[in-house]
């Protein structure tokens, strides 16, 4: 049997579930809490004392589970008595498991269903929650987990900037779930070249970029097929490389509004992770390295939008 990995944060207690739930543990999977019964504050409790993160459910559960996320995601967001912190660590867990999926499973439509719920809600607590996106930025993380963090990041500040230039809901929602997808690709290279995702841009030899520039390749190539998959959310993660110089894998000089958002935003968090600059530092340097690269209008609505959201304290 094929088991999906989800994180604990995307289930609740005192909530009937609508799947079996398993856990992984000493090396079986188990049958924690069975479809129709509750998950108890008690077995939750225990979960986290274990320090079991992730839980798991059948593939024919996936479609029973994603109806039970996504209105556990709106009532979550809904609900004033829930606290901000609260409210984004059960996002995060969903963008979170989502991104994963994607990486070890690319062609579940499940998985890209999920995606862009997991977008939608991101976008959801940003726009209601003035103190969300710094909370999403503050968060530290494990190395294995910087490049799900890294597109988590990228999706809300992307977001955020495409928000305030007045783009349509469409165009948010699109950019969003591409967002979150854009670097799928990487996880499904050899582990050398995996390594090249935390060497900084200018250490690349012309061989590290022809290499490392192929995810945006792959990534078109594992979405293309798929009906569900708009157009636009696959040229932006076929473009999220490219830049104004026509540097990029692709050349292209020319961008949408969408791409060149994508790509700068993508640029400036990876910045954070290789160069490990602080916010303020890496925004200065972009200001003079990407001259050329973004157009000055949209670097100076970025470094507005960095100031106001406080993200460079
Ligand atoms: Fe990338
Ligand atoms: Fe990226």
């Amino acid at each position: 049997m094929d088991y999906t990995p989800l994180r604990i944060s995307t289930v609740k207690p005192l909530k009937s579930l609508t799947f079996d739930l398993y856990i992984f543990f000493k090396d079986q999977y188990l049958c924690y809490v069975k479809k129709g019964e509750q998950l108890t504050e008690d077995k939750y409790t225990k979960l986290k004392v274990q320090k079991i993160a992730k839980f798991f459910i059948t593939e024919s559960d996936e479609l029973s589970y994603q109806k039970f996320l996504d209105s556990l995601l709106s009532e979550t967001l809904k609900n004033t008595q829930i606290s901000i912190d609260d409210k984004v660590h059960m996002v995060e867990g969903a963008a979170s498991s989502a991104i994963e999926r994607m990486q070890t499973n690319p062609g579940s439509e499940s998985a890209y269903y999920m995606t862009e719920t997991a977008a939608k809600s991101l976008r959801q607590i940003i726009k209601s929650n003035p103190e969300a996106l710094k909370k999403i930025f503050g968060k530290k993380v494990e190395k294995n987990e910087e490049l799900i963090k890294h597109s988590l990041n990228v999706c809300a500040l992307a977001v955020k900037l495409a928000e305030i230039l007045h783009c349509t809901e469409q165009e948010l929602d699109d950019l969003g779930t591409a967002a979150l997808i854009h670097d799928i690709a990487i996880t499904q290279m050899n582990k050398d070249d995996i390594q090249l995702f935390y060497k900084p841009r200018k250490l690349l030899s012309s061989d590290d970029k022809r290499v490392y520039y192929l995810h945006t390749k792959d990534a078109k190539t594992l979405l293309q097929e798929k009906p569900y998959v708009n157009k636009t959310i696959l040229e932006l993660v076929a473009n999220h490389e490219e830049v104004l110089s026509g540097q990029g894998p692709n050349k292209k000089k020319k961008l949408t509004k969408l791409e060149e958002i994508l790509s700068m935003v993508n640029n400036y968090d990876k910045r954070t992770i290789t160069n490990k600059t602080t916010p303020m530092q890496t925004l200065k340097d972009m200001m003079i390295d990407e001259m050329g690269n973004y157009s000055l209008d949209l670097l100076n609505e970025f470094k507005k939008v960095l100031h106001s959201e406080g993200l460079l304290e």
